[in-house]
């Protein structure tokens, strides 16, 4: 048997976990082609893990089992990548604990003493299905070279244009709903400057109070005002060389704007207080969920500041439009907080991707980081469900079939067509590119009929047509 110093060769390995291993059964699993690495306590287990890629595991649960013991093991056997295989003694699976315990880890379970047999077979579908498992794995989404889980058209086109930024020092503007990734885009283009190795200050304008932000701004000198007890230097300042990124610019109070205007014209700034002109240089991005534009039509943002600030524009494409990095982005999210969860996640199930997927998202990519998160928490199996996720159902209505849909298409059409030529027949035909007795035909399959109350009614059997008479009758839908 393998101590937990000697490498690990990961086929047909299954680590024995055991405070007393049994003798006889590691000579068995031996014997029938399987290498057993020992481990005597969930620590060593780990370490093992961490080292090799071990697929199955057999862990023999002790006689006088306790929840202590449980949730040791537990937190090994967490890891989605191994499968195991519990050995416990009769009567054990009548104990509440143990049985949830087995069902949230294990893939299955034998009696001692075991039976041969079984004992094979269940290791060696425990090993069987984590193999296909592993064949099947997507890999674990990483953050790209822009530190941005996406791959879609749209982000990819938001990459390009962080690289086209990155080389120039004109201000930016990142536009885009809240949780979008406005504050990452801007910190891309900022690692992707020439100023990358200098400081990026952020400030939220919308988080300090209107009264202190030109302070928090441009700093103040001691005594500028009563508490200013001594000089502090403002985030422009302190952002000096590298990029300073103005988040949610569009609720920065006017008289604010108009200082933030005279920095960006000059490039100097004043502490409160102060009178020295301070050079400073700075490369500004800034961000809004508000709809700029709007706001400057409506007087709330100078148009002046807002040229100053557009000179590039980025937009963030709202996560309902970002197609498969829904998935992407969850399994990332899932990646970061499995290990918040009181079980063994193995993923999302596919209605869980589906629901996702259905979802509008106005938190974006915010609010779905955060909807996994309390998932991996609230789930109570092996993989998030849809109702883990507690995502409102979508309302898309009645499923409708494509032939309702044809025939609805051919119901408007031919009511558009008598419409516009007032009920003659023979003018809606012709525009429909139909025979008038083809028209006839569809208008009673589509229970269209002119108004009898107009004085003529219809008659699909031919005869007087009154709209080909010149009468024009309101038609009736029956
Ligand atoms: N494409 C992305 N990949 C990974 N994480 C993202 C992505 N977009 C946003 N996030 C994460 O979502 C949260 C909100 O992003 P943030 O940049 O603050 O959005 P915004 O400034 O638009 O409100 C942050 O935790 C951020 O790390
Ligand atoms: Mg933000």
């Amino acid at each position: 048997m393998n101590t937990p110093c000697t490498p690990v060769d990961t086929e047909r390995t299954v680590l024995y976990v055991s405070n007393s291993p049994d003798q006889e059964l590691v000579e068995f699993l031996a014997a029938s082609g399987w290498q057993a690495v020992h481990a005597k306590s969930t620590a060593a287990a780990e370490r093992l893990i961490e080292r090799g890629n071990i697929k199955v595991g057999l862990v023999q649960l002790p006689d006088d089992c306790t929840s202590q013991h449980l949730s040791a093991l537990a937190s090994c056997m967490r890891r989605a990548e191994t499968n195991w295989v519990a050995q416990i003694v009769p009567g054990q699976t009548e104990n509440e604990l143990i049985s949830r315990f087995i069902l949230d880890y294990c893939f299955d379970f034998v009696t001692r003493p075991w039976l041969n047999d079984r004992l094979m077979f269940a290791l060696g579908h425990a090993h069987g299905l984590s193999s296909l498992r592993q064949t099947r794995v997507t890999p674990e989404p990483s953050l790209g070279r822009h530190g941005m889980v996406g791959q879609c058209e749209a982000m990819q086109q938001l990459y390009r244009r962080i690289d086209k930024c990155g080389v120039t020092n004109a201000p930016v503007f990142v536009a885009g709903e809240s949780g979008t990734g406005k504050e990452l885009t801007a910190r891309a283009i900022h690692e992707r400057s020439p100023r990358a190795g200098r400081a990026f200050v952020a400030i939220n304008c919308a988080a300090i109070p209107p009264s202190l932000l030109q302070a928090e701004l441009f700093g103040h000198e001691r005594g500028a005002f009563t508490g200013a007890l001594q000089r502090k230097i403002g985030r422009i300042e302190s952002a000096h060389e590298g990029t300073l990124f103005l988040d949610e610019i569009g609720d920065m109070p006017h008289e604010c704007q108009a200082v933030l205007l005279r920095f960006l014209q000059e490039g100097t700034i004043e502490r409160l207080g102060g009178n020295a002109l301070i050079h400073v240089d700075v490369r500004v991005i800034s961000a809004t969920h508000v709809d700029l534009d709007k706001a400057v039509e409506d007087g709330r943002f100078r148009s002046d500041l807002y040229h100053r600030l557009c000179v590039l524009r980025l937009v963030e494409p709202p996560l309902r439009e970002r197609g498969g990095d829904i998935k992407l982005l969850a399994n990332y999210a899932l990646s970061m907080y499995r290990q918040d969860g009181a079980r063994k996640l193995r993923g999302l199930s596919s209605d869980a991707i589906v629901a996702m997927s259905n979802y509008q998202w106005p938190g974006n990519v915010r609010e779905l980081i955060n909807c996994v998160r309390r998932a991996v928490v609230m789930s109570e199996g092996r993989f998030i469900t849809a109702s883990d996720l507690g995502l409102p159902e979508a309302d898309n209505g009645p499923a409708v079939t494509l032939a309702e849909i044809r025939s609805k298409a051919e119901k408007d059409a031919i009511e558009h067509a008598l419409q516009r030529h007032g009920y003659r027949l023979s003018e809606a035909a012709a525009e429909l590119g139909i025979s008038r007795a083809t028209l006839y035909r569809l208008m009673h399959a589509n229970r269209l009929h002119q108004d009898p109350a107009g004085g003529r009614a219809s008659n699909p059997n031919g005869g007087t047509d009154a709209g080909d008479e010149g009468q024009r009758h309101a038609p009736s839908l029956v």
